[in-house]
């Protein structure tokens, strides 16, 4: 098993999540790699306190400079908010470490862009955090799509809806800002999320239009005052995709005002012979759709099939944790050169893919018109 030695940059949500991933490698059984985490880097001394809790994370400091100077490190993941992505990710890749780069890879298409120059003229190793087509349900609806089973695909939805923004006493935080967020909103949020599949099934949409909508217009400021929110919350975008060489409707979805939903990452293929469907609202169950002499939707219970072998049972249900572990393997074992056939992390030029929708997306709710990609 051979060590990788790795940073993150931005302590919060995600970079303890990805902490808490490292400190369970046992679980997976057919890896080679193993990632330790030695370096921590966050302006809050509050995230940092967290962190002592690991051993081998012996560097906790609020400059990610001094880890970027650290040779020990070899990977740096970064978890900060949307304005510093490409700062952060230059730094990073001009120091020579490898890079797990959170979603959306820049506060816009102009600066993903620039990103993607970094990556090129750096030559390492970098991907972008996208974990829910790591859920075994996912990866059988992806399979089921590519089958030709379906026949002529007629509609794909693919869809990430949470309702976070539903309570209006929920205080802001920099994600409910243009300013840190980006202009792009719950776009940059959640359509990492709900691109991702139909893009590496090159399904990417030719034109869209979009319907965007904004949330409460201010929000307690955790400070006993209130202040402006200015971001998109729900994004629902028409677009035509080339499915099968046919102009074929893609509808996707991104919202954070989505009533019931707590965090539901959702795709659905619909053919003439066939068709599929998976939540991660029922993360085990997979729905498969068939035309004979009747009509059938058929479930089938996927219990724990992840791509990455581990050493829980094959019965159980697998949740948010375990995909996070599944998309490291993934991230680790394309590093290493054994990934072989199983499904990989999102590319930067995925990532950039993306931000055309996104971009093309605003530029539809501002002209209120279809609006051509790549033209
Ligand atoms: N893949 C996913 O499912 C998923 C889920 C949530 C968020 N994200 C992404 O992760 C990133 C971070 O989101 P989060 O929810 O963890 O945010 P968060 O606010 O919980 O954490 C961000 C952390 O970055 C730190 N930070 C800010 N400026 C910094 C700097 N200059 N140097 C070092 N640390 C700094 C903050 O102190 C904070 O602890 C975003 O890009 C977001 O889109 C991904």
């Amino acid at each position: 098993m051979r060590t990788v030695k790795i940073g993150i940059i931005g302590g919060g949500l995600m970079g303890r999540e990805m902490a808490s991933a490292f400190a369970r490698w046992c679980a997976l059984s057919d890896m080679t790699v193993r990632p330790e985490l030695v370096s921590v880097a966050d302006l809050s001394e509050a995230a940092l306190a967290w962190f002592a809790a690991i051993p081998s994370c012996t560097q906790r400091t609020t400059d990610y400079h001094a880890m970027l100077s650290n040779p020990e490190v070899e990977v740096v993941y970064v978890a900060v908010p949307h304005h510093l992505h490409e700062q952060v990710y230059a730094d990073v890749l001009r120091a020579g470490k490898d890079l797990f780069a959170e979603k959306p890879f820049g506060i816009d298409l102009d600066s993903a862009r620039r990103i993607l120059g970094h990556v090129h003229s750096s030559g390492r190793f970098v991907r972008c955090s996208s974990e829910m087509p790591f859920f075994p349900g996912a990866q059988r609806a992806l399979a089921e799509a590519r089958s030709g089973r379906c026949g002529r695909i007629l509609q794909v939805v693919s869809a990430f809806h949470h309702s976070s923004d539903l309570d209006p006493k929920k205080a802001a935080n920099w994600k409910r800002l243009n300013r840190t967020c980006g202009e792009i909103g719950v776009l940059g949020d959640l359509g990492m999320h709900a691109c991702h599949i139909p893009l590496r099934l090159g399904w990417k949409p030719t034109s869209l239009y979009a319907q965007l909508q904004r949330g409460y217009p201010q929000r307690p400021d955790g400070k006993g005052g209130m202040t402006a929110c200015d971001t998109w919350d729900n994004a629902t975008l028409h677009a035509w995709a080339p499915i099968q060489g046919e102009p074929t409707p893609l509808r996707l979805e991104m919202k954070r005002l989505a009533p019931g939903a707590t965090n539901s990452w959702f795709l659905e293929v619909l053919g003439t012979d066939g068709g599929v469907r998976f939540s991660t609202a029922e993360p085990k169950t997979l729905w498969i759709f068939e035309r004979g002499a009747e009509q059938w939707w058929k479930r089938t219970e996927l219990g724990f099939s992840t791509a990455f072998k581990t050493v829980t049972g094959g019965i159980f249900e697998p949740g948010f944790p375990d995909v996070i572990q599944q998309m490291w393997a993934a991230y680790l074992a394309e590093r290493a050169g054994e990934l072989g056939d199983r499904f990989g992390c999102a590319t930067p030029e995925e990532a950039v893919a993306s931000h055309e929708i996104f971009a093309a997306a605003l530029a539809s709710e501002q002209t209120q018109s279809v609006i051509r990609i790549g033209a």
